[in-house]
């Protein structure tokens, strides 16, 4: 059979909020979540050799059991009874390692809607974002993508009206964060400043990307010890250009800013480019790209 592909795009967190501590050690959250332009790419083949190969293009990633395409890959296999094949799957990586854009997320959930299809398992969005939750608390936001507001880990998904149209600019600086280490420092922190989730929703509703850009806000952002400054940095050039909201997305350190202006979009996209080769300017996505990928 033919190799088949599936697109993995990002994510940025709109808002977050840490509503508290649970007893399985995770946090309960609430963020609006939207899925963006940039996209890693899997690409599945069969092989002789029994068992599951993964290779990337990013020498430094680990593609042994710690990737979660591994997890889901058995999680996958595990659901559907099948017995897995010699199978290859070959990751190439564009979203930054460590970003807070959910890359290993993505990828993780495009292999599980990738297995699906290409068995023709026959598995629903439901039964897929099931799996996924057993991966990672981004990984079922990430099988359904679009717009959504995500509560519990994570996992429980809300359909929620698109982001307007808009141009993002996303920014990362030349660091990585550990989501793990990111929300151990919530237990010695009280949050003074909340997102307005109502106000944030009311401005999609009305599709009016001003007021929700108004009411960009994550209380992670507080949290990143080294490189505040930078995060700071980011923000302001991204605000002076002409960003109609500006923030870390999700546990850090990417930083994105919201623009109706094209031009200004590429400009600062230029400039920041320059110091933050990981600089980016994407679309929103409304719904996953219809795969056969190019
Ligand atoms: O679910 P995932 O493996 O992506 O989470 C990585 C780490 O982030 C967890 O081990 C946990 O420390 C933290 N986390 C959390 N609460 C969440 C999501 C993640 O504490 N809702």
């Amino acid at each position: 059979m033919a190799a088949m592909s599936e697109r993995a795009p990002a994510k940025i967190n709109l808002t977050l909020d840490v509503l508290g501590r649970r007893p399985d050690g995770f946090h309960d959250l609430r963020t609006l979540m939207q899925s963006v332009s940039l996209c890693d790419k899997l690409t599945l083949t069969r092989r002789e050799q029994p068992g599951l190969g993964l290779t990337s293009n990013l020498r430094f990633l680990p593609t042994d059991r710690r990737n979660l395409v591994h997890a889901a890959a058995a999680a996958f296999f595990a659901r559907s009874g099948l017995t897995p094949p010699g199978l290859h799957l070959s990751l190439e990586k564009h979203i930054p390692v460590g970003s807070g854009m959910g890359g290993g997320s993505a990828d993780a959930a495009a292999a599980l809607r990738l297995l699906n299809r290409f068995f023709q398992a026959g598995l629903s969005h439901g039964d897929l974002e099931a799996l996924a939750a057993q991966v990672g608390s981004d990984v079922p936001f990430c099988v359904r993508g679009g717009t959504q507001l995500a509560e519990g880990r994570g996992e429980r998904l809300r359909p929620v009206p698109p982001l307007p149209a808009c141009h993002i600019v996303l920014c990362k600086p030349p660091f990585s964060l550990s989501t793990a280490t990111v929300f151990s420092r919530v237990a010695t922190t009280r949050f003074t400043w909340r997102p307005d989730h109502d106000g944030a929703l009311r401005a999609l509703q009305e599709g009016d990307l001003r007021a929700l850009s108004q009411r960009l806000f994550n209380v992670l952002e507080s949290l990143i010890p080294h490189g505040q400054r930078e995060i700071a940095d980011i923000r302001s050039v991204l605000l002076d250009a002409g960003a109609l909201g500006a923030l870390m997305s999700g546990s850090g350190p990417t930083v994105y800013g919201l623009f109706s202006d094209p031009d200004a979009a590429h400009a600062v996209h230029e400039v920041l480019r320059a110091q933050y080769p990981e600089t980016f300017l994407v679309r929103p996505l409304t719904a996953l790209p219809d795969d056969g990928a190019p």
